[in-house]
């Protein structure tokens, strides 16, 4: 493992006054990490420093083919003044999957780690405390060749940057309206959907700018084939709960492998309730809907937690779910994780990592 160089800066910023106005990914704090990629030399140079711009050649290779990936985490705070991780092993193994996917040389496990703790020890006073609150983590890689020939770059950077945030949706906990795209895809079996990628992100964009459009706050993916099969969310993974059990879409290869959707199989699993990952179709979504079958539907991301959907629209089908309001597992499997999360519940599946 590489030593980490430290170089604090000499002009911290104010913390947040307001942590229930922190929004999601909108403050960032004093310092960042960067560690540089040559080829020949491997990944060298670990560093925390200043949190400040990056200079890039207008012609670096991510800014024209996306050889980009990111992961996404939180550092939580608990009562007893700990500072905790989420199943960061779990991203460090997905970030090592994104990049072998995208010809991005992995970073090593170990300095991942290393970054991750050293980073958020060196800014754990800009964990928030409030409820609902977090620190969050975003890691990425991008390719920094001079170069407009399509290949792996030869040269990378990768870093990561702190962010202290609330909820992901401005209504927190509140459902959300989500709409159920049948014209636009997002990815396809083969292609890079089960990557972390940005490419991923901003091909749904259209999709997403028409959902807000007709009042929806995100959009739900058909897969990119037959248009049938339920996929996920635009920023997490989705879950229903039809006539006593609960269903998500099994992983194809174009979904991406959520830490959260994989924490709420395994609680689901834990109370002994009947747990299914299967391809599911809008029809039989719709019919569910119809005949009262469809009791609750979720989503599950790490900046979205769980989100507590209460109407879905396909076409010109309103479905409402739940009343509208949260269902009963969603908010046991809220209330589970984040207070596993934050140390007030027990940790006996071994999720949490202190870092000190
Ligand atoms: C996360 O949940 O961390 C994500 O990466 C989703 C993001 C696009 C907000």
């Amino acid at each position: 493992m590489q030593e980490i160089k430290i170089e604090r800066t000499k002009t911290p910023k104010a913390k947040p006054a307001d942590q229930t106005r922190l929004g999601f990914g909108k403050i960032f704090t004093d310092h960042m990490y960067i560690m540089e990629y040559t080829e020949g030399q491997g990944w060298h140079d670990p560093r925390i420093e200043p949190y400040h711009p990056i200079v890039l050649e207008p012609s670096a290779m991510v800014f024209h083919y996306a050889q980009e990936m990111f992961e996404g985490l939180k550092a939580y705070h608990t009562q007893d003044g700990r500072v905790l991780l989420f199943r960061p092993d779990k991203n460090i193994q997905r970030a090592e999957n994104t990049c072998r996917r995208l010809c991005i040389p992995p970073v090593p496990q170990e300095d991942f780690h290393n970054a991750l703790e050293t980073l958020i020890s060196v800014e754990k006073d800009w964990i928030p405390t409030q409820p609902g609150t977090s620190l969050y983590i975003r890691p990425f890689i991008i390719a920094t060749d001079a170069s407009l020939g399509v290949h792996p770059s030869h040269s990378y950077l990768f870093i990561i940057i702190l962010s202290p945030s609330g909820a992901y949706y401005p209504g927190g906990l509140d459902p959300v309206k989500i709409w159920i795209e049948d014209d636009y895809v997002r990815a396809v079996r083969g292609g890079i959907g089960e990557a972390k990628a940005g490419g991923n992100y901003a091909a749904s964009l259209k999709a997403q700018m028409k959902g807000e459009a007709e009042g929806y706050a995100q959009v739900l993916w058909l897969d990119g084939v037959e248009r049938k099969y339920i996929e996920e969310v635009g920023s997490m993974n989705i879950f229903f709960k039809i006539a006593g059990k609960v269903i998500t879409p099994k992983l194809n290869g174009s979904i991406l492998p959520g830490v959260t959707r994989a924490t709420c199989l395994e609680l689901c699993r834990a109370w002994g309730m009947e747990v299914e990952e299967r391809r599911i179709s809008v029809d039989e979504l719709v019919e569910a809907a119809k005949t009262g079958a469809l009791e609750e539907c979720w989503g599950s991301g790490t900046a979205a937690v769980i989100s507590p959907v209460g109407a879905l629209r396909y076409g010109d089908t309103v479905m409402d779910i739940a009343g509208g309001g949260i269902g009963p597992v969603s908010q046991k499997l809220y209330d589970t994780v984040t207070g596993i999360q934050t140390g007030r519940l027990e940790d006996s599946f071994g999720w949490t990592v202190e870092v000190k």
